[in-house]
């Protein structure tokens, strides 16, 4: 029996994370990761994957139909297998990064099955069926998520795929149909229609991406819509019936009426994504979840003395960053240290084109509060660089406290903003006025000036549009 510290079961962005901080802090830590790599959905079917098919296809479209117009004339050519490859050739970088910094910092990686065995102990379970146990003054759970399941709609990931699947299509399908008009759903059936699939999306409610300001939200469906995809929305799917090379999906109004059918060459099914807790031994150990099966924690803490819980398994968004720094906060909090994550910064980002990035909170929300706030609003058509770029849709919208100007959400879509919304994450982490950013010196001619412009806006002196 091998003794630790620490040992943590799940090697994503939150148990690898967990692992290197406790290595730099000097402890004894195992990782135990089941997948032939580490990294987690994130590196190896998820954030990773998704975004180097996001910038290829962004750019093969862009070569065909905006590059004329820049003065560059070429004619563009998928070559798929090599489109895939690139995309396998970033994950294996990343993930074998993760490994180095394992023998960096110490960590021991053990392959296998982590289960809770009882007694601050873990049962490690190999592929050859070996069972390996181990001792831990700590166990944290980081076990992670997977797609969650439609009844009717069973996934095969030959024609009734989910993310997985969708990352690796051996060919660009002639039609799609999405279910889902969440993350995973937009940003994937943008790659496939800008590869050439025609691309419908069928959603349960009467809007897409719930939970994001509905302005916003939006002006992203409008966007979307333009470049071809299709909206069925307030649509409830009943079935999919797979054909030896097609797949028929029926769905009914949510609010009654006539069902409907769509044939399509493929069904992506992207309806949110489950806690990953099967067969850990949960219940044994004295580890309480929630009705929907997430890990309770306070804390990070869990019911069961000594265990912890961070990432997608346990409440929350799930995102990659929101586990990175619970992995870090809990192993502080572990040595005793002060860990703590600022669940009102936690930054999302829809890798669309136009990008969506936010932070804190919608107006919705505000309203919902009663709290008076400003708003503070710079269109990317009057931002001299997003002009030039010829890149000039969306805005950055800023709300702030009427009486205090304290920022309290950010809400931006057009080019990049992805990396935009960074500035007001450490605005926000400062408790900043949008005075502050108003009065700070941006780079010009750059994107970030329209961050700019709308904090001024908040003030009313927007001086760019
Ligand atoms: P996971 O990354 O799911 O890792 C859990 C690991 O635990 C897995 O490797 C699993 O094999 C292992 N495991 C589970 N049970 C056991 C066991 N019993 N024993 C041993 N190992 C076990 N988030 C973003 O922030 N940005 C993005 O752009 C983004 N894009 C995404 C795109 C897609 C297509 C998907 C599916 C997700 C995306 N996400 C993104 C979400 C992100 O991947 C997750 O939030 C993140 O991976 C969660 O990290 P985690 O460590 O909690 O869990
Ligand atoms: P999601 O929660 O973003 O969206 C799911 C969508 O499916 C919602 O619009 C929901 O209303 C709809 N839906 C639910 N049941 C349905 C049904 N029966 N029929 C039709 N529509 C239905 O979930 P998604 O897209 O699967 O992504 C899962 C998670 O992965 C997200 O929570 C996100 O945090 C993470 N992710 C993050 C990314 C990023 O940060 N850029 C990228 C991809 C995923």
């Amino acid at each position: 029996m091998a003794d630790y510290d620490i040992v943590i079961i799940g090697g994503g962005p939150g148990g690898y994370n967990a692992a290197i901080r406790a290595g730099q802090l000097g402890l004894r830590v195992a990782c135990v990761e089941k997948r032939a790599t580490l990294g987690g959905t994130c590196l190896n079917v998820g954030c990773i994957p998704s975004k180097a098919l996001l910038h290829a296809s962004e750019l093969y479209e862009m070569a065909i139909k905006d590059f004329a117009g820049l003065g560059i004339e070429v004619t563009p050519k998928l070559n798929l297998p090599a489109m895939m490859k690139q995309k396998a050739d970033s994950v294996v970088q990343l993930t074998k990064g993760v490994e180095f910094l394992f023998k960096k910092n110490k960590v021991d990686w053990l392959h296998g099955t982590g289960t809770l065995a009882g007694g601050g102990k873990v049962n490690v379970t190999d592929d050859s069926g070996l069972v390996k146990e181990l001792a831990a003054k700590s166990i944290i759970i980081a076990t992670g998520s997977a797609p969650a399941p439609l009844a009717g709609v069973e996934v095969d990931q030959e024609r009734i795929i989910d993310s997985t699947g969708a990352l690796s299509l051996p060919e660009v399908p002639g039609s799609l149909v999405v279910v889902g008009a969440g993350v995973i759903g937009l940003e994937l059936g943008s790659v496939w229609r800008r590869l050439g699939a025609k691309v419908t999306v069928v959603e349960y409610l009467d809007r897409i991406t719930p939970g994001l300001d509905t302005e916003t939200a939006k002006t992203l469906q409008r966007s979307l819509a333009r470049q071809g995809i299709t909206f069925n929305l307030g649509a409830k799917v009943t079935s999919a019936k797979r054909g030896p090379d097609s797949v028929e999906l029926t769905f009914e109004p949510v609010a009654g009426g006539a069902s409907q059918t769509l044939t399509a060459d493929y069904v992506l099914l992207a309806i949110g994504r489950r806690p990953v807790t099967d067969g850990l031994g949960l219940q044994a150990a004295g580890v309480a979840v929630d009705a929907r099966g997430f890990v309770e924690t306070s804390h990070f803490a869990t019911s069961a003395p000594g265990i912890y819980a961070i990432g997608d398994v346990t409440l929350g968004p799930m995102l990659a960053h929101k586990a990175e720094d619970e992995a870090v906060a809990c192993v502080e909090r572990i040595v005793g240290k002060a860990g703590h994550v600022n669940y009102d910064v936690i930054p999302n980002v829809i890798y669309t084109f136009p990008e969506v990035a936010c932070v804190g909170q919608t107006e919705e929300e505000l309203k919902a509060t009663g709290v008076e706030y400003r708003v503070g609003k710079f269109p990317f058509t009057a931002n001299s660089r997003a002009k030039v770029n010829h890149e000039a849709e969306g805005f950055v919208k800023v709300l702030a406290d009427a009486k205090t100007d304290q920022i309290l959400g950010v809400h931006m879509i057009g080019p990049d903003v992805g990396e935009l919304i960074g500035e007001y994450c450490v605005a926000m982490e400062f408790s900043a006025a949008a005075e502050d950013v108003a009065r700070t010196c941006h780079p010009h001619p750059t994107r970030s000036e329209a961050s700019r412009q709308a904090a001024m806006g908040v003030g009313g002196w927007t001086m760019q549009a």
